[in-house]
């Protein structure tokens, strides 16, 4: 029999996490407070919205996909994030009321890096970010939707934090080697993640994770994972694996989709709602508690 290699990070990510068992603390368990605070704003759940991009208007509906979670997002009291868009897309999402973080794109252009910025900040954005995890292609810099992208250096980034009164996030951290370059720089957040799989064999967020976080130490930078989240479960394991919260993906898409706003809500507060009841099961009364010692890997 012939040996299938399994080069897909999507698939290795979602067997590594699957992978993760958990044990049960009932004893003096109370129903756990799953509340926390990012940038200094309190949220309902640490959960975010993925930072999507080119989503039109699904089943006819008036507003945009990315409108549509955007609003979601706010109707659950969570941090919402957006990625690759022009500012006048951006400024729609601000429109809907959501606390957002704005992913600008490693452009070639640098001076669209810095007007998508300026315009992010002036607009209201709660946090700036860059996700450094799409620059490179197969044939030198990626052509992103007619966009080409370049190399982006700690100077470059440190010049973005400086730029901006706000929080600057770097998206697309997979290594210690780079999260300590994002502490030194200045950011105030990393989001651990490949990118739905940007390359191949890449290693599970929730993998380096710990890693990551005992490389940080006791710096302020705070710690989102994504790729793979689906459930309250996945939530729950990147927490005690050293998160400070974690946000869905593609797993969002098809309540998104079928049911736009409400949707979208609908799987937010499940995921929620899950990750409640294991701190609850898991003796957990408050995010903060969450640690590693009930997981077996
Ligand atoms: C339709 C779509 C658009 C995306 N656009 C962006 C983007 O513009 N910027 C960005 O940083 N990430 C973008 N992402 C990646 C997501 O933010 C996230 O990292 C990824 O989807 C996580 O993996 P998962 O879908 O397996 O959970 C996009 C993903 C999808 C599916």
């Amino acid at each position: 029999m012939g040996y299938t290699r399994i080069s897909d990070a999507n698939e290795i990510t979602q067997e590594y996490i699957d992978s993760i068992l958990v044990e049960a603390r009932y004893i003096d368990s109370v129903i756990a407070d799953t509340t926390v605070s990012f940038f200094g704003k309190h949220y309902a759940m640490p959960v975010m919205t993925p930072a999507f991009s080119h989503l039109g208007a699904y089943n006819g509906r008036e507003k945009t996909g990315l409108e549509e979670y955007s609003l979601a997002a706010k109707e659950c009291g969570i941090l919402n994030f957006c990625g690759m868009m022009e500012n006048d897309m951006f400024q729609k999402i601000i429109d809907t009321g959501a606390d957002t973080v704005r992913i600008v794109k490693p452009y070639a252009d640098h001076g669209k890096i810095l007007d998508q910025m300026q315009f992010a900040e002036a607009a209201g954005a709660v946090a700036i970010g860059m996700d450094i995890d799409h620059i490179f292609g197969e044939k030198g810099a990626d052509i992103v939707v007619g966009e080409e992208m370049a190399p982006q250096t700690s100077e470059m980034l440190q010049s973005y934090v400086e730029l901006t009164k706000l929080p600057f996030v770097v998206k697309g951290v997979l290594s210690v080697t780079d999260a300590l370059k994002c502490a030194k720089i200045g950011a105030k957040a990393i989001i651990v993640s490949h990118h739905h799989g940007r390359i191949p064999y890449a290693v599970p967020p929730l993998m380096v994770l710990p890693e990551i976080k005992e490389a940080l130490g006791d710096s302020d930078v705070q710690i989102i994972v994504d790729c793979g989240i689906a459930s309250g479960v996945d939530v729950f394991k990147a927490l005690a694996l050293g998160a400070d919260a974690a946000a869905v993906g593609r797993s969002m898409l098809p309540s998104l989709e079928k049911d736009g706003t409400e949707g979208a809500a609908g799987f937010l507060r499940s995921v929620g709602n899950e990750l409640r009841y294991m701190m609850s099961c898991c003796g957990f009364a408050a995010v903060t508690d969450i640690d590693d010692s009930v997981l077996y890997i």
